[in-house]
């Protein structure tokens, strides 16, 4: 049987980084502050991501990368995993994420499929919708409200418990 779906993703966009509310502009400013602590000698590519927790601390994360170039890390996994391991309780309410670099094109940086995969598992583990604002060196921002919307058909595996 043949199937189709349309699928529908909304977000909203901000010309600059002074149409947000105030929350929003100080967690964008501490991914563009992430974003300097990046170790990234061979892609001269950095990227800083800082997430909000429901407790409100900040979690921040950076991309670090590695000779042996797939053991690196994304800046949102960074962020991610390190929120996880030290808050693991913590809610995550929004997670920013900024790379200073040129991209080539007049839209923010958007996170690859891995970090998507990962930012939709803990918004499923959390039972929260977790935002997310991206922002490129244009200075345009994304605000997507859920991880759902920037991964449609996410694998997702619900371990049975063992008795
Ligand atoms: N990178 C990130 O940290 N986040 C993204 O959203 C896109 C890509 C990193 C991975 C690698 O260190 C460098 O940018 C170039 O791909």
């Amino acid at each position: 049987m043949k199937k189709q779906q349309s699928i529908k993703l909304q977000y909203n966009e901000y010309t600059s980084l002074n149409s947000l509310l105030k929350v929003d502009q100080k967690l964008l400013y501490k991914a563009i502050e992430a974003a300097k602590n990046a170790y990234a000698p061979y892609s001269d590519f950095k990227v800083g991501s800082a997430i909000q927790m429901m407790n409100g601390s900040v979690v921040i994360g950076s991309n670090q990368e590695n000779a042996a170039y797939p053991s690196g890390l994304c800046a949102e996994r960074v962020a991610l995993f390190s929120a996880s391991a030290n808050h693991p309780e913590e809610e995550m309410h929004t997670i920013a994420v900024f790379a200073e670099k040129d991209l080539g094109y007049d839209e923010p940086v958007s996170p690859c499929g891995a970090c998507r995969q990962v930012m939709m598992e803990y918004e499923l583990k959390q039972a929260r919708k977790l935002r997310v604002l991206l922002m490129g060196s244009s200075g345009k921002v994304w605000e997507f409200e859920s991880v759902s919307s920037l991964l449609p058909f996410a694998f997702i595996f619900k371990p049975q418990k063992s008795s």
